[in-house]
């Protein structure tokens, strides 16, 4: 079996182990190296933030350095920003410094953002034989149709790309992001995948299966093992 299933009562307990697993990954990495995590997007990580940041304490994330695995096509003081989503309960609250904070630069044309991105994330992550990033921890959330960052169904041309980064437009508004690839996601140590609701029970049991074709299938069939936090029984 290539993934770890939780399944928990309510959003709040799945968010709280979550938190807690987040917590001991900070403090049990080694200092002395950076640690890179990358933030997904959506309605599930403000929750986490906030639980997240009520157990980690200031100054506990020397060489910790935060990257995306999607971000919306919008200014960075936009609603819609994943980045913005982060500000307040997560970089504020801890004063994560800003050298550690590589935000995708949307309000730059896309071409340029993601080759900013792509230096960013080479500078901190190890690369693998193939050159992806082999970032430490990818938070992932995943859509009512299996999609994961912003890799949606029907879209060859990503199941395709190498590329690190790539801007794509998506079904889901709004419509113009920039996205991990898929090979990113294969590489990193570790992909925590948050499904809450039950809305997404379908497409997380596809999502399972051996014969899976959704985003996220692919992505489990992929790797050798992703940890994933539901809160509802698959029956
Ligand atoms: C985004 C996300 C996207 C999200 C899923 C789940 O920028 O929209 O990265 O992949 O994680 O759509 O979203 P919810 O957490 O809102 O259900």
């Amino acid at each position: 079996m290539n993934y770890s299933l939780y399944h928990f009562t309510d959003s709040e307990s799945s968010i709280e182990a979550v938190a807690i697993r987040w917590h001991e990954a900070l403090i049990t990495r080694d200092p002395a190296i950076p640690f890179t995590v990358a933030l997904s997007g959506g309605r599930t990580p403000k929750a986490l933030y906030k639980a997240f940041a009520a157990k980690a304490q200031k100054g506990q994330f020397d060489n910790v350095h935060f990257f995306w695995g999607d971000e919306r096509v919008v200014p960075p003081e936009n609603d819609e920003s994943n980045y913005k989503l982060a500000v307040a309960p997560l970089f504020d609250s801890l004063e994560i410094p800003k050298t550690q904070i590589h935000r995708l630069l949307t309000e730059r044309d896309e071409e340029f953002a993601v080759q900013q991105a792509e230096s960013e994330i080479c500078r901190f992550a190890k690369l693998d034989p193939s050159g992806q990033p082999v970032l430490d921890l990818v938070f992932l959330g995943m859509g009512e149709d299996g999609h994961v960052a912003s890799l949606f169904p029907g879209d060859q041309e990503a199941i395709e790309s190498k590329a690190i980064y790539r801007p794509v437009t998506c079904p889901k508004p709004p419509p113009r992001r920039i996205t991990l690839g898929y090979l990113s996601l294969y590489a990193a140590r570790e992909v925590w995948v948050l499904v809450n609701g039950e809305g997404k029970k379908q497409a997380l049991a596809d999502s399972l299966s051996l014969a899976g074709t959704t985003p996220f299938a692919r992505v489990l069939q992929n790797r050798k093992n992703t940890e994933i936090f539901t809160d509802f029984l698959l029956e």
